[in-house]
């Protein structure tokens, strides 16, 4: 294995090993996520050498496509969205091993098709029948995916599934899900993404929390106020009306990221990091959170508006919406975890679309200084610590604090005190996907969400939805390109708080 030292690309990664000879069928491959995140992932790996040196890819999708069509389809992905320089010798070497396999997988034939596809590669590559399948597949063909790909498993080498979200739309349809991944695959080869985890600054928070002795003895309801979540978005749905008038940002935000996001603030150290360590920890945070009450939660759709200097349709006017669509663009709720760490100590989360700018913050904002000893006019300029993460973008961490103002007299001001990852470390930060789809290969499930984790998150959605499908709102209630409704300011207002300025 290479080591940081012999080849210095390797610093943005940590690696432990290198991954089975194995090869990874890509369903979904004719779909935006491949183009624009896995292709360009995987190039990114081989860049660095990654990869173990007997690999294949193989695309599935409807679409009828050659493989060296497919391949130049990939090729133009990666030189568009890759983040490392195009190299024809890298891009060469991968694409030896990619072929595309036509197919909706509702006869046998496809089947048979992918079947012997897999079988010549395996050959040719030497990947001892070692497989990932990576489903980035709309859920209505999912269970005939799987259950295929159960039929045909092999006692041969191993196999891994690879996940993508939605991972059902409720607790229901997400528990119906895995019964039939479970009819043919165990726990540990089953890997749910949520690619927050994959995010530097996401694992981070677990190296601030447990890799420094200063933060975990004030990390609890005695010296945190509240906490503040925020994962704001200026894009509008790119065209994705199909999926996400179902989802709204509920769904596609609050189950699963913001949740994540959440329950790695909130988790009591976990005794290593191995999967079911991290994982255990998780689910308990998820389990102690209650559902708000409706006063507790705010709800938007934005309108026609300007984001960075342009002027942008509202929702219902995005093409395949309804445009009488009650679908939520944007949620804000007060939550708490109901534990010793944690009683009392509000949690207030908010994520939208066609917000004023992209931004997804973690921000522990503890109590004030019990007794300063200072006028009260001195110290005006003075906020409360916060701790920020940034998650994205200007990746980093922020303490602000208060500081005397050179000069006569006592004058306080806050000052904030900057990690900036791009100051600090030589390499740029890799992306979610590439260490997620490493892992998957290693049988690493760290950062991957188990069941229980799911289960738990669709019931404090569920709970929350329930009240919804009786009230009619009165959307659109913020025009895009701004901080949300001014209902969810009221949320902080009301308890002597106000979201962070920005
Ligand atoms: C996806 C959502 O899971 O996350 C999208 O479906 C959203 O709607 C995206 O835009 C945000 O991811 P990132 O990595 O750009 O913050």
């Amino acid at each position: 294995m290479a080591t940081t030292q012999e080849n210095p690309l390797l610093e943005g990664l940590h690696v432990r090993r290198t991954p089975d000879p194995c090869i990874l069928t890509i369903f979904g491959a004719s779909g935006d996520l491949t183009q624009r995140k896995l292709i360009p992932a995987l190039y990114s790996l081989a860049f660095r050498r990654l990869l173990p040196d007997r690999f294949g890819i193989v695309g599935v999708a409807r679409t009828e496509e050659s493989d060296e069509e497919f391949r130049d389809r990939m090729k133009e992905a990666v030189q568009n969205h890759a983040r490392d320089e195009f190299r024809d010798d890298v891009w060469d070497a991968l694409a030896a091993g990619m072929r595309y396999v036509a197919t909706d997988f509702a006869d046998e034939e496809g089947e048979n098709r992918l079947a012997s596809t897999l079988a010549e590669l395996d050959e040719e590559r030497g990947t001892n029948g070692n497989r990932v399948y990576y489903l980035a597949i709309p859920p209505v063909v999912f269970g005939t995916v799987v259950e295929a790909l159960g039929k045909r498993r092999t006692a041969h080498g191993w196999t891994r599934l690879i996940v993508e979200k939605p991972f059902g739309h409720d607790l229901e349809s997400a528990r119906e899900l895995n019964r039939s991944i479970e009819a043919h695959f165990e726990e540990n080869e089953i890997f749910r993404i949520d690619h927050y985890l994959g995010k530097e600054t996401v694992q981070n928070m677990l190296a601030l929390r447990f890799a420094n002795g200063i933060f975990e003895p004030i990390w609890n309801r005695q010296f945190v106020d509240h906490v503040q979540v925020t994962v704001a978005e200026s894009i509008g749905i790119e065209g994705r009306a199909g999926y996400y008038e179902k989802s709204g940002a509920i769904r596609d935000i609050f189950q699963n990221h913001l949740l994540q996001l959440l329950a790695i603030t909130a988790m009591e150290p976990p005794i290593d990091f191995t999967a079911d360590s991290v994982r255990n920890e998780k689910v308990k945070v998820l389990r102690a959170m209650h559902t708000p009450g409706p006063k507790s939660v705010v709800r938007g759709q934005y309108g026609r508006g300007f984001v960075e200097g342009e002027e942008v349709p509202g929702y219902r006017e995005e093409e395949g919406v309804d445009p009488q669509s009650t679908t939520d663009t944007y949620v804000a709720a007060k939550l708490y975890v109901d534990n010793w760490r944690w009683a009392d100590t509000p949690f207030y989360v908010r994520m939208g679309k066609r917000l004023a700018r992209r931004e997804t913050t973690i921000a522990i904002q503890f109590k004030r200084a019990p007794h300063p000893p200072f006028e009260e006019l001195s110290s005006e300029g003075l906020r409360p610590n916060v701790l920020v993460v940034h998650v994205q973008p200007d990746e980093g961490i922020s303490l602000a604090m208060g500081a005397k103002v050179p000069g006569q007299g006592m004058n306080i001001r806050t000052v904030h005190m900057d990690f900036l990852y791009g100051g600090a470390f030589r390499t740029g930060l890799p992306e979610a996907y590439e260490r997620l789809i490493l892992d998957a290969m290693l049988g690493d499930a760290t950062l991957f969400t188990r069941i229980d984790e799911v289960e738990e998150q669709w019931s404090l959605v569920d709970a929350m939805v329930a009240p919804w499908a009786r009230d009619r709102p009165a959307f659109p209630n913020y025009p895009a390109g701004t901080w949300g409704p001014p209902s969810a300011d009221d949320l902080l207002i009301r308890d002597g708080r106000a979201w962070r300025k920005h």
